[in-house]
């Protein structure tokens, strides 16, 4: 079993920003074929900043933490800015994880990055916005 940092640990037994947004301007999601976990993440954009985010995740415990550490890094953000959120800023945030769980930071990053670029793409397409 790996050693979690307290961070880590905090995140997972609360993680913040659970659950889904109602006609979401953006939805990513990922999954990692090799543990099968799944993320997704739900965003709202307003003048260009991530006004609210919200995630469902079925993975492991980094996987649920890297996601609530990464809506609260995003959060208000730009999307520019969110955009440049990497796995390893994730990691350092959340003090460290175990070199087997590292992966699980990528998964939140490329999440994030999938749900501003589904809203990017439907902006561009003449969608509702
Ligand atoms: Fe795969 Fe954590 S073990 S996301």
């Amino acid at each position: 079993m790996p050693v979690y940092s307290e961070k880590v640990m905090e995140h997972f037994m609360n993680p913040r920003n659970v659950g889904e947004i109602e006609n979401p301007d953006g939805v990513g999601e990922v999954g990692n074929p090799v543990c099968g976990d799944m993320m997704t993440f739900y965003i709202k954009v307003k003048d260009n900043r991530l006004e609210d985010i919200k995630f469902k995740t079925f993975g492991c415990g980094a996987a649920i933490a890297v996601s609530s550490m990464v809506s609260e890094m995003a959060k208000g953000k730009t999307l520019d800015e969110a955009m440049k959120i990497t796995p390893r800023a994730v990691a350092d945030e959340l003090k460290g994880l175990p070199k087997q769980k590292f992966h699980c930071s990528n998964l939140g990053a490329q999440a994030l990055n999938k749900a501003i670029k589904d809203y990017l793409d439907k902006k561009k397409g003449g969608g509702k916005k």
